[in-house]
């Protein structure tokens, strides 16, 4: 199991999460891709402490797990109006399957409220479950570009 987590972390997609920001139109679109962004920046801090890039430092990531909460509980709310704009990535089944894509929300705010981060294994662990819940979402829900 804890090879499996370390497998998970090493493959762990952040980096190739790339934002589609820039020149988006709709305030609504930019306003969750922000909110995608603070969710993205604050898990990196744990993937990077994770991984070993950064040292280990359970005050940061401490503060980096709450911001990942409050941004989670913005993600689905950023989502009730069917706005789109040409850089956005959202698909149209996130409006028909609309409960769906709150339950994954929701998991996604379970996993960073429930995420230890008090110790290093504790911290990778929350990291591969939060982990799940984006690519959890993404697959359905996001387009491929
Ligand atoms: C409930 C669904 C859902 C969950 C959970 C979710 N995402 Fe997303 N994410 C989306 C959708 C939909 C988009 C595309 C939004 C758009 O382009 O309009 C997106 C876009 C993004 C983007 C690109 C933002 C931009 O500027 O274009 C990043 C980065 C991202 N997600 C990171 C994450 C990470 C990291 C997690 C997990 C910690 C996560 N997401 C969890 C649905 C989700």
């Amino acid at each position: 199991m804890k090879h499996l987590a370390l497998t998970l972390i090493a493959t762990f997609p952040l980096a190739t999460m790339a934002l589609a920001h820039d020149g988006v139109l709709n305030p609504a679109v930019k306003t969750r891709m922000d909110i995608m962004a603070n969710i993205k920046e604050s898990l990196g801090v744990i993937a990077d402490m994770a991984k070993g890039k950064t040292p280990f430092d359970a005050a940061k990531a401490e503060t980096a797990r709450q911001t990942l909460a409050i941004a989670s509980a913005k993600l689905a709310p950023s989502f009730e109006a069917q706005e789109t704009d040409p850089k956005s990535e959202a698909l149209p089944a996130i409006w028909s399957n609309w409960g769906d894509f709150t339950a994954k929300a929701n998991d996604l705010i379970l996993a960073s409220h429930g995420m230890d981060v008090s110790s290093l294994p504790a911290l990778q662990d929350g990291l591969v479950s939060a982990g799940q819940t984006c690519r959890a979402c993404h697959k359905p829900y996001r387009e491929k570009k």
